[in-house]
């Protein structure tokens, strides 16, 4: 059964010309692209999209990051996409938590310019969807 993410490659990611690697990764995967646009995030859109970690310590910051600068927002689709997409990028933590051969494990060092975003469950994909590309 085919199921959907929502996938950001941050703006660390696009700033670094990371994005073709990211692709990359989740079309040899055997996932398929659904949807793909560069965007430069509002903060009304990121407060929406981070809203389970408003009142976090770090929900400023984060705002103010995923901001900064353009992302690529994709929807990606494919047999177990939530899981298979999160297993590519490895860890929230790109140090402690990802492995090499991960994205994260591979490109990146900070907790928050973590270079991707991918939906954490089948509910927070259908909001981040719906958010982000509300025609689909
Ligand atoms: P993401 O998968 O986009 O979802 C929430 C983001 O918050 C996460 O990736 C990290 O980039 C960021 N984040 C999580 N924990 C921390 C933290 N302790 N400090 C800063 N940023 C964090």
């Amino acid at each position: 059964m085919s199921e959907r993410t929502l996938v950001l490659v941050k703006p660390d990611g696009v700033e670094r010309g990371l994005v073709g690697e990211v692709i990359a990764r989740i079309e040899r995967k055997g996932l398929r692209l659904a949807a793909l646009e560069l965007r430069t995030v509002s903060r009304e859109v990121a407060e929406q999209h981070y809203a389970e970690h408003d009142g976090k310590p770090f929900f400023t910051s984060l705002l103010d990051f995923i901001t900064s600068g353009p992302v690529v927002a994709a929807v990606v689709e494919g047999p177990r996409a939530i899981a298979a997409f999160r297993q590519l990028a490895g860890g929230t933590d790109p140090v402690e938590k990802a492995t090499p051969g991960s994205l994260r494990g591979d490109f990146a060092v900070e907790v928050e310019s973590n270079l991707v975003h991918g939906s954490d469950s089948p509910e927070s994909a259908a909001r981040e969807i719906k958010l982000w590309f509300p025609s689909l």
